[in-house]
């Protein structure tokens, strides 16, 4: 049985990135809300407390009984956590006289097993709180303490319960992960099992034994996570996994016929369903953004159908869900926060959508999936594919959709990309790619006036996708790029680059 640690959420901006950095050694996690009705405190070998946006102070914090944890399990408090139990067990937490954000360095430390030899003074950690323990309880010994901050870190006597203020998951915090190792291995003796190579290995057998002959459906999107999922399936059923990969006629030049015969090559069982010619029909006319999603997303859906009513007896759908889609998030109202999933009117659903769901990934962050990738050998082109939106160039041609307009962009696009490879700049960056806007403009052409499209291309760095800022792409090579555009994509006279962050822009257009 693979070992797990708790990670009890009480809504930290920071509480995945616990969850990522303990994966980093190896070692399974799962995160769940303080309030959560859903974990058995049996099956963990250790607990740690995130942070919160929350005051210990206030009458809304989070107030979680400790007791079937603390004494019991190896308990490791950050932040919020350690102020938490230092209030709770008999110190005293006040409103910070300095505010603490940023770098801060150990300037105290008392040898222990939290901190051991590697940890040393000095060491320096990231603070971000605005309330600060002022007393310890009686039953607790100092460990480590910060120019401003004397109880950074301490520990409850006689139990493996250490507390810290400062975030040891966040990269600024130099020993940080070191810090987490010695609670996790040192401490807490929890095994570093969780590989790449386990997880196949372990999620293959539980997909076999789920799955036994049934047959399962799994739309492929080109993307990382569609194609491990099919590839993990793939592995534990064979040819009882049908994928469905469906050209929505949006996509990027040759993209159809590309993947699909790299997924045949990969020995996938997968049907390529060109629809090019349905999408566009549906999309003639249609200008504004949402009403374009909705469409591509109504003739995908009865694509999908159609061709999952093709393969008999069809039990489950597979879908490469990850871990960031389904943890619980803390309700800031308090109350045990709603579940993720909502419950569908199944009445009203295509019939697909009312097969059992099975998602192999959904324990995993997308770096892991990426890890997972390799484990199964999938190639080092496929794994660091940008992302690309579902509606595809849908949303990246402005204003209404035409066979012609999609050429334009599909041209463009693969300039603009390939472009990037030769000069080893697409690893660097997190998506590119190039918009059609709704507008022409003049020029000139040899001694021709012409007047045609403008193009915008755009190319952001990002870690998630939430936040995201223009790439600084060298001059020559825009000039390179935008005269091969010009050049060589008939019907397109001007190149423009966009140079917005998001927020307030969005990557996509539309
Ligand atoms: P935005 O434009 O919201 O995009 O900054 C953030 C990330 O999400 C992708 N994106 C989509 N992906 N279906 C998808 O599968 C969509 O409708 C969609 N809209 C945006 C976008 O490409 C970027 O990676």
């Amino acid at each position: 049985m693979q070992q797990k640690v708790l990670i009890l959420d009480f809504g930290s901006q920071y509480t995945q990135l616990i969850a990522r950095r303990v994966r980093e050694l190896n070692i399974f996690c799962e995160i769940f809300p303080y309030n959560s009705l859903n974990f058995k405190i049996e099956n963990y070998k250790a607990v740690i407390l995130s942070g919160s946006p929350f005051s210990v102070r206030s009458n809304d914090a989070p107030k979680p009984d400790l007791s079937f944890i603390k004494g019991k399990l190896p308990l490791l408090g950050v932040c919020f956590g350690a102020q938490y139990m230092a209030q709770k067990f008999g110190g005293k937490v006040e409103a910070s006289e300095i505010r603490e954000y940023g770098r801060a360095n150990l300037n105290y430390i008392k040898p222990n097993d939290l901190f051991f030899e590697e940890v040393s003074k000095g060491s320096q950690v990231w603070m971000s709180h605005s309330d600060t323990i002022t007393k310890l309880p009686e039953t607790c010994e100092l460990l480590a303490s910060t120019n401003d901050v004397k109880n950074a870190a301490f520990k409850f006597e006689n139990e493996k319960t250490y507390a810290i203020q400062f975030h040891p998951e966040v990269y600024h915090s130099k020993d940080g992960l070191q810090i987490l190792e010695n609670f996790l291995v040192k401490i807490a003796k929890v095994s570093q099992t969780w590989t790449p190579d386990s997880f196949v290995e372990t999620t293959v057998e539980a997909l076999q034994k789920k799955l036994g002959n049934d047959k399962v459906v799994l739309g492929l999107s080109g993307g990382v996570d569609s194609t491990v999922a099919a590839t993990l399936l793939s592995k534990a059923i064979g040819k009882n996994l049908y994928c469905i990969f469906v050209n929505n006629g949006l996509l990027r030049k040759n993209e159809f016929e590309d993947v699909l015969e790299q997924y045949k090559g990969m020995g996938l069982n997968v049907k390529g369903v060109d629809a090019s010619a349905r999408f566009l029909k549906e999309l003639k006319g249609i200008t504004e953004p949402e009403a374009k999603r909705k469409s591509i997303g109504k003739v995908f859906i009865e694509v999908f159908d159609d061709e999952a009513h093709l393969i008999k007896n069809v039990k489950w759908l597979a879908q490469g869900t990850i871990y960031p889609d389904v943890i619980e998030s803390v309700s800031v109202s308090g109350g045990p926060s709603a579940t993720i999933k909502s419950h569908h009117n199944v009445g009203g659903l295509p019939d697909f959508m009312k097969l059992k769901v099975v998602e192999p990934l959904k324990m995993l962050f997308k770096d892991e999936v990426r890890r997972v990738g390799k484990t199964l050998g999938l190639s080092a082109d496929l794994l660091g594919r940008h992302p690309f939106p579902g509606p595809g160039f849908g949303i990246r041609i402005l204003g209404d959709i035409t066979e012609e307009k999609v050429k334009i962009l599909q041209e463009v696009d693969a300039i603009f990309i390939k472009g990037l490879k030769e000069e080893g700049l697409y690893d660097k960056i997190w998506q590119a790619g190039a918009i059609l806007l709704p507008v022409n403009s003049v020029g000139v052409m040899g001694d021709e006036r012409t007047y045609e499209k403008v193009v915008a291309l755009r190319a952001v760095e990002s870690t998630d996708g939430m936040t995201a800022d223009w790439v600084n792409l060298p001059y020559e090579f825009l000039q390179k790029i935008s005269n091969k555009i010009i050049n060589g994509v008939k019907g397109v006279n001007r190149v423009v680059y966009d140079i917005s962050s998001k927020p307030p822009a969005t990557i996509e257009w539309e």
